[in-house]
């Protein structure tokens, strides 16, 4: 229909951004229909009121102002597997308890278009080359069933772990076939929910909506905030209510060694009575790409690498180490009422942050420019900014060996958080599990292999070893499978048993 009667027209030159329709003669008529849908479903008095609020947060004076405000985590709210041994076991079996009692959910964000990995599919479908070829959301699922079944173990009742996925316009359609093709990686599917969170368009510096074609917008996801708009229209949380679920863990796709429904930091957790967490690790690098979790004029924040100034990431504390030093790792904990509130009440207050971007655009001429350098901005919600209203907030560091390693870069010299040091990590923490339940590894000349490998070409090439976490969840259960065992790498342990796969030929 004629945008100038159907009052689109009207609609988009009160909210200034008429020059949308600029190409609408050029269009056919089926591209016109598309265009029209597209531009009735957003409301751009709304989306004017973002970039306002947006790229006032951002300037410049404000940041620096912010940084004068930031205090670091007091030493009372911090939880630590290294300091706090003699809890651990408590923690873990508190955070067990609730999962046998299927009051534990996960929640996955998994809405990001992995840009700078550079795939063209969902980030959690990357196969970083293990000896198995598992990917990460099947890592994921197989670490989901098997604490299920440690859960029904020890505490001899039948319970669930739902999984929320939340994907995006680009990710849900492959995200959802690729589950169903592998037949859910063994779990439920009646226990496994995906859901949509919302886009946004991408703007210039002046606030005019970017066109991408001529006929079409430069929509992006609208962040990993986006999840508490998404929670509440799709009824997501009243989905959590019907279940009965009461403490979730919420988590990114990219972190490799992330221990999914964790017991420890969900029992530590439950145990403070906190309604909302975070897990960190000790951030030593001033330039290293992770958020630190702080204090701002007293309430809880993540304050985002993207954000922070140099001056402030390098302060040190007196003994030496950097005083904003929890690097937020993107693994969060929140009460199930404490979620709902933010559905229900708090969501509107959150507020966008702004990532200047280079956006291809048709520029007024009709021709598609690709830019060189920034020319518009893509906002976004933040999945931590809830944390400024937690009524009790806590912090638990683990340790980044263990428990943090995330995908971000594509391969290449020099490029850090890659497929190569995912895999990596992966196989030297799974050899660590092997020497701490008493098994070796000999070389192609039957000699020891020393505990920490040696460095070839400058490179640390890890022990070849690989264990399913159908076998283990977080190195428990092995000692009857390698104790006094010697084998060669490549190692791999899946639930068909112990398999040196080198050493046969495969
Ligand atoms: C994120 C954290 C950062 C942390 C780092 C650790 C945020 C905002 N930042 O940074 O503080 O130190 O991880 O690795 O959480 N996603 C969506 N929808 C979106 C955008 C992203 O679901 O619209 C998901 C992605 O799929 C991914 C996660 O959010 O699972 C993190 O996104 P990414 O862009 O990789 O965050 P980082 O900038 O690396």
């Amino acid at each position: 229909m004629d945008p100038n009667t159907s009052g689109l027209a009207m609609r988009l030159a009160e909210a200034g951004q008429s020059h949308l329709l600029q190409f609408w003669e050029e269009l056919s008529p089926e591209e016109q229909g598309h265009f029209t849908r597209d531009l009735q479903k957003m409301d751009f008095q709304e989306i004017n009121g973002f970039f306002e609020k947006a790229m006032e947060a951002s300037s410049s004076s404000k940041q620096e102002k912010m940084d004068a405000r930031m205090e670091p985590v007091p030493r009372e709210v911090l939880g630590s597997v290294t300091r706090d041994r003699e809890s651990l076991k408590d923690w873990e079996e508190a955070g067990l308890r609730c999962i046998s009692q299927s009051k534990v959910a996960v929640l996955l964000l998994a809405g990001g278009q992995g840009t700078r990995l550079g795939v063209s599919y969902p980030k959690g479908m990357y196969d970083v080359g293990l000896p198995s070829h598992k990917t990460l959301f099947q890592i994921q699922a197989e670490r989901i069933l098997k604490l299920q079944q440690l859960a029904e173990q020890k505490h001899k009742i039948k319970c669930c772990v739902p999984w929320y996925i939340m994907t995006s316009g680009r990710t849900m359609a492959s995200t959802k076939d690729y589950f169903s093709r592998n037949n859910n990686f063994g779990l439920d599917k009646n226990n496994i929910i995906f859901f949509q969170q919302g886009m946004l368009p991408a703007m210039d510096y002046k606030g005019k909506v970017i066109l991408e074609s001529k006929g079409k917008l430069s929509m992006a996801p609208d962040g990993n905030g986006g999840l508490y708009r998404a929670l509440g229209n799709q009824g997501i949380t009243d989905d959590m209510q019907r279940r009965g679920i009461e403490f979730i863990h919420v988590y990114c796709v990219d972190n490799i060694l992330v221990k999914v429904a964790d017991p420890s930091f969900i029992g530590f957790c439950v145990k403070k009575g906190a309604d909302c967490g975070a897990k960190v690790v000790e951030k030593t690098n001033p330039t290293e790409a992770v958020g630190v979790v702080c204090k701002v004029d007293g309430l809880y924040q993540v304050v985002e690498y993207s954000e922070i100034t140099l001056a402030t990431a390098e302060k040190r504390s007196a003994d030496g180490r950097l005083a904003f030093n929890s690097g937020n790792v993107a693994n969060h904990f929140f009460s199930f009422s404490f979620l709902r509130d933010i559905v229900q009440k708090y969501e509107p207050e959150l507020q966008h942050h702004v990532a200047q971007k280079k956006i291809p655009y048709v520029d007024t001429k009709g021709q598609l420019v690709k830019p060189d350098k920034p020319n518009g901005i893509k906002m976004e919600k933040f999945v931590f900014d809830i944390f400024q209203f937690a009524k009790t907030f806590v912090v638990y560091e683990v340790l980044r060996e263990d428990e943090f390693n995330p995908l971000k870069n594509a391969d290449s010299q020099d490029a850090k958080d890659t497929p190569t040091t995912a895999r990596h990590a992966l196989m030297s923490l799974h050899h660590r599990w092997v020497l701490n339940a008493g098994g070796h590894f000999i070389d192609e000349n039957g000699r020891h292999v020393p505990a920490i490998p040696s460095l070839k070409d400058g490179t640390d090439l890890p022990i070849k070893c690989e264990i399913s976490p159908l076998v283990s969840y977080g190195g428990e259960g092995l000692e009857e499978l390698v104790r006094g065992r010697e084998f060669h790498p490549t190692l791999m342990i899946d639930e068909s048993g112990v398999h040196e796969l080198v050493k046969n030929g495969v």
